[in-house]
């Protein structure tokens, strides 16, 4: 289990500014994918049946909140980077974006939504034991969690610290939180959840990296 580490989300949020700038020229299309793979994986049926309001958390390009909002959904997404949610915003009128840390926005938001997800977004650089809760706090009886992120790295489990922009010059970096399997299920299960099922989606190719993806119920 994880020791809490110094979050600096003064930095962090310098550290996906720059993230933003490059991967992200504003000209995304329309998506919603599990999986690092193309045309892989499961799809929205991962966020229950005909959710009507859902939430993103770390949405990075927008492209899952486009495609829900395409389909009438009420699509919300928060991002740390201010960069990255001006560009979203001007890419996806139909969307609702905010600007923000994930623990302090979620601790101060009062809307419920059907579905709160994360795709490889902050779910992977947050800490589970403060996060958990307070989604769960902002879903509505029955509505389900759901994220995804690449499996953890064999025993490089708890806050990992990653490095940003070399290691020379001004100290940058971020964390992300890594677990197997079993660990996120009891996370899950510590804030509350049920119905909790973690597992790892096979790669398109045998023998490459597959896909966690964790799902819970309030
Ligand atoms: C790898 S990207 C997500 C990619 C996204 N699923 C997409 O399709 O573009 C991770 C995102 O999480 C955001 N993020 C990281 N830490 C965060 C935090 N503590 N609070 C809110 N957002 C955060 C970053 O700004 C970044 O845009």
């Amino acid at each position: 289990m994880s020791m809490s580490v110094p979050h600096d989300y003064g930095m962090e949020a310098e550290v996906w500014d720059a993230y933003a700038a490059s991967a992200f020229d504003g000209a995304a299309e329309a998506r919603f994918r599990w999986t690092q793979y193309e045309g892989h994986g499961p799809g929205i049926e991962v966020l229950g049946e005909s959710p009507r309001r859902t939430l993103e958390l770390g949405c990075g390009t927008g492209r899952a909140v486009g495609y829900l909002a395409g389909l009438g959904v009420e699509a919300h997404g928060l991002d740390l980077s201010g960069v990255m949610v001006a560009k979203v915003r001007e890419r996806w009128p139909r969307g609702r974006f905010y600007q923000g840390e994930v623990l302090g926005f979620l601790g101060s938001h009062e809307e419920t939504y059907d579905a709160v997800y994360s795709v490889f977004g902050c779910a992977w650089f947050a800490d589970p034991r403060l996060l958990f809760p307070l989604v769960r706090a902002r879903l509505r009886d029955g509505g389900v969690f759901a994220f995804s992120q690449p499996p953890a790295i064999p025993g490089a489990y708890g806050a990992q610290g990653m490095y940003k922009g070399g290691f020379a010059g001004r100290p940058l970096y971020t964390y992300r939180y890594s677990y197997p399997p079993d660990t996120w299920a009891e996370l899950l299960r510590a804030a509350g959840f049920g119905e909790v099922s973690v597992q790892i989606v096979d790669a398109p190719v045998a023998g490459h990296w597959g896909t966690l993806l964790a799902t819970a119920v309030r």
